[in-house]
């Protein structure tokens, strides 16, 4: 009983650091279209970088692979196993959906192929947040 109460801070810092990382994306992809103060232009300086290291990532075959499924930005080949992921931020405006089904989409869809890259440890939740800064990007 005492540990489960002790765990509960704990669980909630954990939840912090996945997902504040999250956050900062979302809020540095709006400052982007800002009033290009020195704020928002070092935040879209950030977000670059990271949507960088995602664009990587996503094309890296011991990563993400995405590019082996999916189409999206920046590939040569169309890849018809998964939906195109393009307009992304129109149609995942909440990244923590995104973070979600590339975590492990086997909660929404236990059928799915989509390798749970979270679950699986195939991809950190750094990698996850700059690979939804790169599908963001587009
Ligand atoms: C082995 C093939 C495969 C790989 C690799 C793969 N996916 Fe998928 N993905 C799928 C399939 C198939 C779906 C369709 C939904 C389902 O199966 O549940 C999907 C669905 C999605 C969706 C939901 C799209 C929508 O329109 O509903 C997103 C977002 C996504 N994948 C992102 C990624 C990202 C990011 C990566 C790389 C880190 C990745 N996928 C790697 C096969 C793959």
């Amino acid at each position: 009983m005492k540990n489960r109460i002790l765990q509960k801070p704990f669980r909630a810092a954990l939840a912090a650091l996945v997902f504040l990382p999250l956050i900062a994306v979302a809020a540095g992809n709006d400052g982007v279209a800002g009033n290009g103060s020195a704020t928002a232009t070092s935040r879209g300086a950030e977000l670059s970088a990271a949507a960088a290291r995602g664009q990587k990532l996503v094309a890296d075959r011991s990563m993400g692979n995405c590019l082996a499924c999916h189409t999206m930005k920046g590939s040569d080949v169309p890849s018809n196993v998964g939906p195109e992921l393009t307009n992304m931020k129109a149609r995942f405006p909440d990244p923590r959906q995104l973070y979600a089904i590339i975590y492990d989409e086997e909660t929404r869809n236990p059928q799915t192929v989509m390798p749970p890259f979270g679950k699986n440890l195939i991809l950190d939740p750094q990698q996850i947040n700059d690979v939804i800064a790169f599908l963001y990007s587009e």
